[in-house]
């Protein structure tokens, strides 16, 4: 007879860090002194914190043991070598530009590849993603299938790129006004959702056929070829890397945030084939961040993110950390509270709209939850809705996205099932009160990137 049986994390904890609990009252004062925004909270005053999978991960004991072979030479650092090496055994490029973080390289890529008026597609808008876009006179225009903007729809790759779409795009503008494509693997902003290989197969014979490059955000590549193993005919039995091997196939270049995947807590690096635009790349980068063999990292940072992205691939990590955040969706879901199905990659994120009804988008419903779960139990979140979305570059008025969420994001590695327990309690608390919670007017508001740094106050 068939027995179910339980996964566990394929790790034991070696070294804790304490966390505290605080009192409501205390929290309540937290909130008003950082303008209601999670990001201007103190770690020291978060008790569980799920703002961000960004960094926030554990390293292994063979990247801490790698941090001590840092060979922190200026130029040509044997640990540049091992990255370079694991980058090309793990994602199959040629060439690797290291940045500081995702960032970075998303700047290069914009500064040699767009000119002014260039239009840029891509699935979902990503914040520094887009920003970098339009800072170098690019556009970018939005071709993600519609199912991604309906929390409800069960598709199984709410990722992928709606190959029409594409194609009006390149009708009404001309392929020549297309540099590339700008292609998240398992996208952010739509609640960590996959794209399939059928689909970056398409978009990478159609963009082939036109001479349009296909350049990856590979932040979240991994967790991506983990749903392409569960959900796609055909991959059940190929090793994860075999499948982000292909994925990488079907593209010109990348850039990656070190931060999530790769499972380091800084770094991240520019990913190429062509050596003309390595080369381009290369004088760049010595502007930006650092000489093209360290480019804003120190050796012992490559050396980990070097290790680090040969242990993302190993199924039992990466199934335990989908498998966590699968968790606590399905803990959220027997309570009844609105969360973006199918369950993401990296987080689970709550559908203010339905948690919220009572509240206008003006009145930034997401924003208003974060706050109301972090008072409720010292739990940190991150609004990903219209405080995120910011403002039309040309008219200056707020976007107001279809997506108004708040995302309770998962570090890799970091906490137990314990954690989740009192997270998805602490969430299912809120939504029984749900009614009490009111909405917030934005009291100052940064020029760019807005969602880091805005202050609110409550109405
Ligand atoms: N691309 C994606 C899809 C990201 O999620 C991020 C960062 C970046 C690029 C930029 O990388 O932070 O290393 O400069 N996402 C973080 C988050 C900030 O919380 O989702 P970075």
């Amino acid at each position: 007879m068939f027995t179910r049986r339980s996964w566990a994390e394929p790790f034991k904890i070696k070294v804790v860090e304490p966390i505290q609990m605080t009192t409501r009252g205390y929290r309540e004062q937290c909130l008003e002194e950082a303008g209601y925004n999670t990001f201007l909270l103190r770690s020291r005053d978060v008790y569980i914190d799920l703002l961000t999978d960004s960094g926030t991960g554990a390293m292994s004991d063979n990247q801490w043991a790698g941090m001590m072979m840092g060979d922190e030479a200026y130029a040509g650092s044997r640990n540049f070598d091992h990255l370079v090496e694991a980058v090309r055994d793990i994602y199959g490029y040629r060439y690797v530009v290291p940045t500081h973080q995702g960032r970075g390289a998303e700047h290069i890529l914009s500064q040699m590849m767009i000119e002014d008026g260039d239009l840029i597609p891509g699935n979902m808008y990503f914040t520094t993603t887009k920003l970098h876009q339009e800072l170098a006179g690019g556009a970018f225009i939005d071709v993600i299938t519609d199912q991604a903007f309906d929390p409800e729809s069960e598709y199984p790759f709410k990722g992928n790129i709606d190959l029409d779409k594409l194609r009006a795009v390149v009708d009404e503008n001309g392929a020549d006004r297309i540099p590339y494509i700008s292609f998240e693997a398992n996208v952010n902003m739509a609640g960590g959702q996959p794209v399939s290989m059928q689909n970056f197969r398409e978009v990478y014979r159609f963009c082939q056929s036109l001479g349009i490059k296909v350049m990856l955000d590979a932040t979240r590549l991994v967790e991506n070829a983990y749903f392409i193993k569960q959900r796609e005919d055909g991959y059940a039995d190929l090793p994860i890397a075999q499948i982000v091997r292909e994925i990488c196939s079907l593209s010109d270049g990348a850039t990656v945030s070190g931060k999530k995947d790769c499972l380091v807590n800084i770094g991240g690096f520019l990913a190429l084939n062509d050596p003309e635009l390595y080369e381009k790349a290369t004088h760049l980068v010595v502007i930006f961040e650092g000489l093209h063999t360290y480019g804003g990292m120190a050796g012992r940072d490559m050396e980990a993110m070097a290790r680090g992205i040969r242990e993302s691939v190993d199924y039992e990590h990466i199934r335990a950390r989908v498998g966590q955040v699968e968790y606590l969706g399905k803990k959220l879901l027997d309570a009844g509270v609105p969360i973006v199905v199918p369950v993401g990659g990296h987080a689970v994120y709550l559908d203010a709209r339905r948690f919220l009804p009572h509240l206008d988008q003006e009145l930034f419903p997401a924003q208003a939850l974060a706050a109301a779960i972090y008072a409720d139990s010292g739990v940190r979140t991150m609004e990903r809705g219209m405080v995120s979305a910011g403002r039309d570059p040309v008219t200056r008025k707020n976007i107001r996205p279809p997506l108004e969420l708040v995302r309770m994001t998962l570090p890799r590695r970091v906490y137990t099932q314990a954690h989740m327990d009192v997270s998805a309690e602490s969430v299912t608390a809120v939504y029984d009160e749900r009614n009490m919670i009111t909405g917030l007017k934005m009291v100052y508001e940064p020029q760019n990137l807005r969602f880091f740094q805005a202050r609110f106050a409550r109405i």
